[in-house]
């Protein structure tokens, strides 16, 4: 990501700042479930479930946690994903994720989760569902927290294993209709352009699901440009290297197409060296409709807050800039049109009180 900034020292965020931020109602539109484990979490399911772990303690695993790119990411989240097993497993990181996502003050959240790292495993698809399911339902009718399921297609596997998955869930779909929408594309980027899974994401759509792909996180702007007119997406989820192709970022502009950005995501994998070299605020300056999510908190080092907490100080943001962020999120959602109403009058209500 280009940038001219030096090193800087953003000043420290106001206390009226960060009420601010913590209590103005947001969505979480780039969240991977199984990035939500925390390592007190995996390392209960690993005694749970019996599974033996190459750390030591919580905290020789989190110490784990210095990544240089996504790859270096992937190894260990790949690993961590392991310990999953049960029902009851899916269910409990679910849940523990929407207790987190609650004391944000997230009102709606579109989880991706990856049916082929547990498929290969030899776990079958319909206890991925079921687990993640149940917990997202009984906080829709406990305490009115809606949701979302996006599931993902490794691109690091080929199309024909992506369609292999998408046979097997789609049996499940009757099911889950009231939680499974999108699909999208996610793992390793670089040398697996948009391209390779043109046919399986027209196939997807046929089938009249919401389409996102992760597209120009480490990849190029091109693999934008494939994700919109080859995978005909409705979201970018990163898109942080569009900026290095203004006739793309004038599109995006034009067309408003969401982008679900990472801040911390961005930070700890490397795409920007300090959050003050964030291109968020720029984007948003620009026009574009950039929106902040979490990515896989447990190992990025925090949730949706402290996204917002970590780019509101770098990047000197305001309060009505803060408020475009989340109003972003909300319009990118896949809510239906009387949701989006009503969570859009609550979000214009807290502005008004602030
Ligand atoms: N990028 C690509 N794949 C991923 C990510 C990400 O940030 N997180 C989990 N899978
Ligand atoms: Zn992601």
């Amino acid at each position: 990501m280009s940038s001219s900034a030096a090193t800087s020292v953003s000043p420290p965020l106001s206390s009226t700042m960060q009420a601010f931020i913590a209590a103005m109602p947001k969505t979480e539109l780039h969240l991977h479930i199984e990035g939500t484990l925390e390592p007190e979490l995996l390392f209960a399911l690993a005694q749970r479930n019996q599974v033996a772990l190459p750390y030591s303690s919580v905290e020789a695993l989190r110490a784990a946690y210095a990544f240089s790119d996504l790859q270096s990411f992937l190894d260990l989240y790949y690993a961590g994903a392991n310990v999953l097993r049960t029902e009851q497993d899916f269910f409990d990181m679910t849940a523990a994720y929407i207790e987190r996502a609650r004391a944000d003050n997230v009102r709606h959240a579109e989880i991706f989760f990856d049916p082929q790292t547990h498929t290969e495993r030899g776990i079958d698809i319909g206890i991925v569902f079921a687990g993640i399911a149940r917990a997202l339902r009984a906080a829709r009718e406990q305490h009115g927290f809606s949701s979302a399921m996006i599931m993902s297609f490794l691109r690091h596997l080929s199309e024909e294993e992506a369609f292999a998955t998408l046979e097997a869930a789609l049996p499940l779909r009757s099911h889950y209709a009231d939680l499974w929408h999108g699909i999208g594309l996610d793992s390793a980027e670089r040398g697996n352009p948009p391209e390779k899974f043109e046919r399986v994401f027209a196939r997807c759509k046929e089938l009249g699901f919401h389409l996102v792909a992760h597209a120009g996180e480490e990849g190029p702007p091109a693999y934008i440009l494939g994700a919109l007119d080859v995978l005909k997406v409705e979201r970018i989820d990163h898109g942080v290297r569009s900026e290095e192709d203004p006739q793309l970022m004038q599109r995006l502009i034009q067309q408003q197409m969401p982008l679900t950005v990472c801040p911390l995501s961005n930070l700890k994998l490397c795409v920007v060296d300090e959050m003050a070299q964030h291109n968020l605020a720029r984007l948003l300056r620009a026009g574009l409709a950039v929106t902040v999510n979490s990515d896989d908190p447990a190992y990025f080092g925090g949730y949706m807050n402290d996204n917002y907490l970590a780019v509101a100080g770098a990047l000197a943001l305001t309060r009505d800039e803060l408020l475009q962020l989340a109003r972003n999120g909300i319009n990118a959602s896949f809510l239906p049109a009387d949701d989006k109403t009503r969570l859009s009058n609550e979000l214009e209500q807290f502005a008004a009180t602030q």
